[in-house]
């Protein structure tokens, strides 16, 4: 394969979908530019310069929103203009139902909608990999995960099918303006989930229910600034309201099987060493 092919540019391509997404592609001999801050292909969203020799020999691109929702336009209307015909857009699942918890997101999704080619929106539940791979694996190294939520379940979904749907959508017709909720295939509590997470690594960790109020102030004194910490309130409020709470059926949809259950992700993470 010559280096000059069409490729598929995979934003955040160093993240927990896109590093999986690339692994995906390229093992079915695809060309894939990996591109993000610290990746093979340079890009960072603060940076326009380093938009447009991302985008180049592109003709399909997987969109993680940008933060700041006035560069998601400028974005697709520079991708479209390079030669892409189709965006697969990360989103997440409820932005309709719980309000601004991610500008971004929305400013994307209009984006790729308006784009005049080919588009199609993955509205995610929360990501299994956020307890091994992110924000929660931490507190559970140190025996502590305390959130604001309680009895209401979460699917949480494995960023592998993630990056199966999103690889399907990439490379085959028949998904233009679809939009797929993607969830894990039964809800669990965060207590139930710390619970698994425990007994597979034989660690005491506790699950430990806080206020909003409480969060808030916790996530303050970690450092965060005031405007995540507003984002993950309203966030976790939707959460708490029951709006993600039941398995969808986006990645049956797409995929024709189930997704990876909680269960199958624990063990798998387990054994790789993510909470030793
Ligand atoms: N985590 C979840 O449960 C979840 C659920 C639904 C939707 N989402 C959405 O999925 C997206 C990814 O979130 P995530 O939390 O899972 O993170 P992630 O993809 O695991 O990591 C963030 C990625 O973004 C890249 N990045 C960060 N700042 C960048 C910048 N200025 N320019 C270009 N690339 C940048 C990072 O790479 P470099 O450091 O190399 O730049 C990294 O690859 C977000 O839009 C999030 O809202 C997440």
């Amino acid at each position: 394969m010559t280096t000059d092919a069409p490729s598929i540019l995979v934003m955040a391509g160093t993240g927990k979908t896109g590093r999986r997404l690339v692994r995906t592609l390229r093992a079915t001999g695809r060309h894939v530019r990996a591109a993000s801050r610290s990746g093979e292909v340079r890009f960072d969203w603060s940076r326009p310069a380093t938009w447009q020799p991302a985008l180049a020999g592109a003709s399909a691109v997987y969109l993680l929103a940008p933060e700041d929702p006035a560069l998601a336009a400028d974005f697709v209307t520079q991708a479209v203009d390079s030669g892409v015909g189709r965006f697969v857009a990360l989103s997440g699942r409820g932005i309709d139902q719980i309000g601004d918890f991610s500008p971004g997101m929305v400013a994307a999704e209009e984006a790729v909608r308006k784009s005049g080619v080919q588009w199609t929106i993955l509205r995610s539940n929360n990501f299994s990999q956020n307890f091994s791979e992110d924000m929660w694996r931490q507190p559970l190294l140190d025996g502590r995960l305390a959130l604001p939520m309680g009895a209401t379940p979460e699917p949480f979904v494995d960023a592998q099918d993630i990056a199966d749907v999103a690889a399907t959508l990439l490379t085959s017709p028949g998904h233009h303006e679809q939009v797929y909720d993607l969830s894990g295939p039964r809800a669990l509590t965060f207590a139930a989930a710390v619970a698994m997470i425990a007994e597979a690594t034989g660690r005491p960790i506790r699950y430990v229910q806080l206020t909003p109020e409480q969060y808030r102030a916790e996530l303050l004194a970690e450092g965060l600034p005031p405007e995540v910490v507003t984002a993950m309130d309203v966030l976790f409020a939707g959460m708490r309201a029951g709006h993600l709470a039941e398995p969808a059926d986006g990645v049956r949809r797409v995929l024709g099987r189930d997704p990876l259950d909680f269960d199958t992700y624990v063990a798998r993470a387990a054994a790789a060493g993510a909470w030793s």
